[in-house]
């Protein structure tokens, strides 16, 4: 198959990384010289494990190229896949549509023979309708089709997640699109690795939306039975390893921490309530985990303050991890935003580690001192706060932080180090959703 990617964030380059790895050939392209050129010379726009790797190989074996001619890369495509952005809009919170429809446009005017055009980019229900008006309207008569293709990958897995994915969702109700789908998608079908699922275009959008804010409720919940264990004085992680173990619920996505952050549930979820809105369907439980979330990162903030006896004014607070997960540079809607953001409001002074975050959290965070490595960051600290759970940072050396500590106190609100271990290190602890510790 011929694959035109329009767009190389996220999406769009560990896709078209990818479908090159399946042997198809594939052109990316994007408006950014720049990012062009970087991979071109095979430097990645993204931190993200394995990628550079595959591009590598790809581009080496003729399969993979990029440009920043949109005319001469969808020439003789079999499929064009729009993976560009789509932000939150500014005011409403309604998905921003403008990137997408203005590379439709672009596409459908520069095709030179039959194609199916495909959404990748995560975009409201109805949106391949105005795709398809788009397409009537500029190239009526070349035999372009619409279909939808959400992508379901997590940053720092993507590779993993797109290569082995639990499910490929394809919409469309065109036979024609349906055989180009399924020859692209034959590799992970072949060797029944996963379901190729179809179904109309307005359903596979929904998919998307549904899983991510499913998701995101479940992370949810189970933070708010954290808050409530803390009253209780029972242990969120046996809370959750006792329900998820019953297979309806399931275990995955249900650790509690300082909520959830990244470039898709944040976003995702708000633009999914706006639609609801919009058709007058009201999703309350969605509604409300947007709400439980928002306020969650604040909460957290004060947790710290609370464990370091009720006021930071003039204290050092040393941070571990700042990106909103690990294995990414990404710091879009980090929960390390808020929590540093409050200790500095109660006049707290911050130093920070990170292993891959520290050029995105320049960028949002001010006066905070970063360090060169995990101890950099405790000696002399009064307290330590570990907010994203990076592999470094599960085995430090508890008994030395213990000691290099002006108080030996620490927060993690990543619930990776069993309580004991951190008492016995001579460290006062305290875990979110856990009981109360001597
Ligand atoms: C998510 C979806 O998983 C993916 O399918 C979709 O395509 C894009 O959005 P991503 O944002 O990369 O992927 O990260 P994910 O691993 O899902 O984590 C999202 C947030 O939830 C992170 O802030 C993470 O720390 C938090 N989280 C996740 C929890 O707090 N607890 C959990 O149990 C799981």
């Amino acid at each position: 198959m011929r694959i035109t990617m329009i767009g190389t964030g996220y999406v769009g380059l560990v896709s078209g990384a990818c479908f090159s790895d399946f042997g198809h050939e594939v052109i990316c392209v994007d408006k950014d010289a720049s990012k062009i050129e970087a991979l071109e010379r095979n430097v990645m726009p993204i931190f993200e494990p394995g990628l550079d790797a595959l591009v590598d190989t790809n581009v080496r074996a003729g399969r993979l190229s990029f440009t920043t001619d949109l005319v001469q890369g969808v020439k003789g495509a079999d499929a064009v896949f729009i993976a560009v952005g789509t932000p939150s809009r500014r005011g409403d919170g309604h998905a921003d549509l403008s990137y997408v429809f203005a590379a439709v446009r672009e596409v459908a005017e520069a095709l030179d023979g039959p194609a199916v055009i495909i959404t990748k980019s995560t975009v409201p229900v109805g949106t391949g309708d105005e795709v398809e008006r788009i397409v009537a309207e500029v190239a009526p008569n070349k035999g372009i089709t619409v279909a939808s293709n959400p992508e379901f990958l997590r940053e720092g897995a993507a590779i993993d997640d797109f290569k082995r994915p639990d499910r490929v969702v394809c919409g469309t109700d065109d036979e024609g699109a349906r055989a180009v789908l399924s020859g692209i998608y034959r590799p992970l079908s072949l060797n029944q690795s996963a379901p190729v699922m179809f179904t109309g275009r307005r359903t596979a959008e929904l998919i998307k939306y549904a899983a991510n804010a499913f998701l995101a409720t479940k992370i949810t919940f189970i933070n708010e039975i954290a808050d409530l264990c803390e009253v209780v004085g029972a242990d969120v992680q046996e809370v959750s390893r006792g329900i998820g173990l019953d297979n309806r619920i399931g275990r995955k996505f249900l650790h509690a921490g300082p909520g959830y952050g990244g470039s898709c549930f944040p976003k995702d979820t708000l633009a999914l309530l706006k639609t609801a809105d919009d058709h007058e369907s009201p999703l309350r439980i969605v509604a409300a985990t947007i709400a439980a979330n928002d306020t969650r990162k604040r909460a957290m903030g004060r947790k710290v303050i609370k464990a370091v006896g009720g006021d930071v004014r003039g204290k050092t607070i040393g941070v571990l991890g700042l990106t909103f997960k690990p294995n990414t540079d990404d710091m879009r809607d980090s929960p390390a935003i808020a929590v540093i953001q409050t200790l500095q409001d109660a006049g707290a002074r911050i130093r920070a580690f990170d292993p891959e975050g520290h050029e995105q959290a320049k960028k949002v965070l001010t006066d905070v001192d970063f360090m060169a490595g995990a101890y950099d960051v405790a000696d002399g600290a009064d307290a330590l706060v570990l907010v994203t759970e990076w592999d470094a940072f599960r085995a430090l050396n508890l008994k030395r932080i213990a000691g290099m500590l002006k108080s030996p106190i620490l927060v993690d609100l990543r619930n990776i180090y069993p309580p004991q271990d951190v008492i016995d290190a001579g460290l006062q602890y305290t875990g979110v959703g856990k009981p109360a510790f001597l």
